[in-house]
C-alpha cells in the first residue's frame, strides 16, 4: 500500500479538512508516494517511537501532535520553518508520518465526543469551532456533584492524578455544567465563561487561573494528553478494523 492510499483510509475515519485552518495536518513527513512497508500510531514524535519504527522496520506513523518546527525569521523578512531535532530524525531516517490533531479532536467519535460520552455528558453543545459545526470543545449537563467528588471522578475517568485547580474551584458547591476540550484549550476561556460552573482542558497558565477567579469559574487542568489518548485508543480500533491489522498505539504514560 502507499502513503495515499493510507492517507484516503484515514481521511474516511477522520476527516482532515475540519482540522483548524492553520494546523499542520495529513502528510506532515514524506511522501504520498512512498511504500509503506509498517505502521505504527504515535502520539507524538519522540525518540521511543523512532527507536520502535527502527526496531521493526517500520516507515509510516501515524502521529496524533504533529512534528515540532522552529520559525526563524530570515534577514529578508521571510520566514523558513526548521525542523526541531526530533522531527529532523524521523526525515532522516526516511519515516513518513501523517498527522491527525485538531481533524481528530473535532471528529464524529473524535476526542472531544469520547470525553462526552466518558463524562456521561446530557444537552451537549460544541465551542472553539472549526468548520461549520464542527469544534473542539463540548459543553454538557453531569448529575451534580461537590467539587471534591467531581475531581475524583475526573482522576478516575480519565486515569490520572495530575491535577490542578484554581481557587474559585473550591468555592463551588455544587458542579451541574462543565466545559471540555482535549489538550491545551484555554484560549477559547471567553466563549464559555457565563455559560459552565467548570472547564476541565490541559495546559492552563497562571493569568488563566487568575481570569477564572475574577469570573467565578473553576478551572481543573489534567496533563496535556490525558484528554487526547482516550480518543485515541478509539481511533487506533477503528483504524485496525479497516485495515484488518493489529497497529500499536505508543505515547509516554508517564505524561498521562
Ligand atoms: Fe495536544
Amino acid at each position: 500500500m502507499k502513503v495515499s492510499e493510507l492517507l484516503n483510509i484515514v481521511n474516511t475515519l477522520v476527516p482532515l479538512e475540519y482540522a483548524f485552518e492553520d494546523d499542520y495536518v495529513g502528510i506532515t513527513i514524506g511522501s504520498e508516494q512512498s511504500e509503506v512497508n509498517g505502521t505504527v500510531v504515535g502520539h507524538e514524535l519522540e525518540k521511543s517511537l523512532l527507536k520502535y519504527c527502527n526496531d521493526k522496520n517500520i516507515n509510516t506513523v501515524i502521529s496524533y501532535h504533529p512534528p515540532s518546527f522552529k520559525k526563524v525569521l530570515e534577514e529578508d523578512g521571510t520566514e523558513t520553518m526548521i525542523p526541531e531535532i526530533i522531527t529532523k530524525e524521523f526525515m532522516d531516517n526516511q519515516i513518513n508520518v501523517i498527522t491527525l490533531h485538531t481533524a481528530q479532536d473535532v471528529c464524529e467519535a473524535g476526542n472531544a465526543d469520547t470525553l462526552v460520552e466518558i463524562f456521561n455528558l446530557k444537552n451537549t453543545k460544541t465551542f472553539a469551532h472549526t468548520l461549520g459545526n464542527f469544534g473542539a470543545g463540548r459543553i454538557g449537563e453531569i448529575e451534580g456533584l461537590s467539587n471534591d467528588e467531581f475531581k475524583k471522578l475526573v482522576e478516575y475517568k480519565l486515569n490520572t492524578n495530575s491535577i490542578r485547580t484554581n481557587e474559585y474551584f473550591y468555592k463551588l458547591k455544587e458542579i451541574n455544567k462543565i466545559a471540555i476540550l482535549p489538550g491545551s484549550g484555554t484560549q477559547f476561556i471567553d466563549e464559555i465563561l457565563e455559560e459552565v460552573d467548570v472547564f476541565v482542558t490541559g495546559d492552563i497558565s497562571h493569568r488563566y487561573l487568575l481570569k477564572a477567579d475574577d469570573a467565578n469559574i473553576g478551572l481543573l487542568q489534567v496533563g496535556h494528553i490525558t484528554t487526547e489518548i482516550p480518543g485515541m485508543k478509539k481511533f487506533v480500533e477503528n483504524l485496525n478494523k479497516a485495515l484488518n491489522q493489529e497497529l500499536e498505539y505508543l505515547y509516554k504514560d508517564f505524561y498521562e
